[in-house]
């Protein structure tokens, strides 16, 4: 696809993995949607990226919300085609200990927040393979999962629960959409150096990837060549225990 005329939604834009890939989506020169909770955060960006980003505040655990938020994206930019589900977080404890708003807060945002996202946006680009004809690419959906949804571990039974989870629905609508020329991807990224830590008690971890780089894989993944899909990609440190 040329990213030229694309449009990219990007869920955790204002800050992070998801700013990145605001960032490296614009730099392709596709018309991005970033959306987050934070207002202030999003204007700011918005100023800095100017006309090509499109701040959306949203809370991605609301199903209303996000259903009107993607479908007024694509209303106002005229199409769909590319739906990056970042937005998330971890809330790490024993699972003894594990406030009962943690385990809650987690799903909802980290595999809701998924479903939510892709329910809305499918129907634009089901309509958009019909208009484009049986060859064409009738978008891409990329879920940022974690290395978490690979290998599991302790203190983490919640985030790894959600993670675990949105593995099992990656494969199964990578599967149901391939027919209507939509693709899927799954990253599992190993520690990247961001704010998403904080407050884990573990600290940063030196060896860490750049979100820039997690940018670069999901452009990766949207530019394979046409007829291929590359369905999951494990991204680890090249220093590290895992
Ligand atoms: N950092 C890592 O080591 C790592 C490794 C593997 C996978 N990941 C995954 O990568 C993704 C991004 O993580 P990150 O490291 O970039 O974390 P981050 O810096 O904490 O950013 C998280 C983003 O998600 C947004 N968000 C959280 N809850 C939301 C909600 N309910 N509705 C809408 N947006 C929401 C936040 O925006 P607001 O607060 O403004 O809403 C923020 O933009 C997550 O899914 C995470 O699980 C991270």
């Amino acid at each position: 696809m040329d990213l030229h005329d694309a449009v990219v939604v990007v869920t955790g834009a204002s800050r992070g993995i998801g700013l990145a890939t605001a960032r490296r989506f614009l730099d392709a020169g596709a018309t991005v949607a970033g959306l987050a909770r934070s207002a202030d955060d999003l204007d700011r960006i918005a100023e800095t990226f100017g006309d090509a980003f499109t701040p959306v505040v949203c809370d991605v655990t609301d199903a209303d919300a996000t259903a009107s938020a993607i479908d007024g994206v694509a209303d106002d930019l005229g199409r769909l085609d590319v739906l990056v589900n970042n937005a998330g977080l971890g809330r790490f404890d024993a699972v003894d200990e594990l406030a009962v708003d943690d385990w809650n807060v987690q799903l909802d945002t980290n595999l809701s927040g998924v479903f939510h996202c892709t329910r809305a946006a499918v129907p634009h680009m089901k309509a958009q393979g019909e208009d484009r004809g049986p060859d064409a690419t009738a978008g891409f959906i990329v879920n940022v999962a974690s290395i978490a949804g690979l290998v599991g571990n302790p203190r983490l039974s919640g985030y790894n629960a959600t993670k675990y989870g949105l593995r099992g629905f990656s494969d199964a609508i990578m599967k149901e959409l391939r027919p209507f020329g939509i693709k899927v991807s799954c990253l599992y990224p190993g520690s990247v150096d961001t704010d998403f830590g904080q407050g884990s008690g573990s600290g940063p971890n030196p060896n860490a990837m750049s979100p820039e780089s997690i940018a670069e894989t999901v452009h990766h993944v949207v530019a394979a060549p046409h007829g291929t899909l590359i369905s999951e990609v494990v991204l680890r440190p090249m220093v590290g225990r895992k």
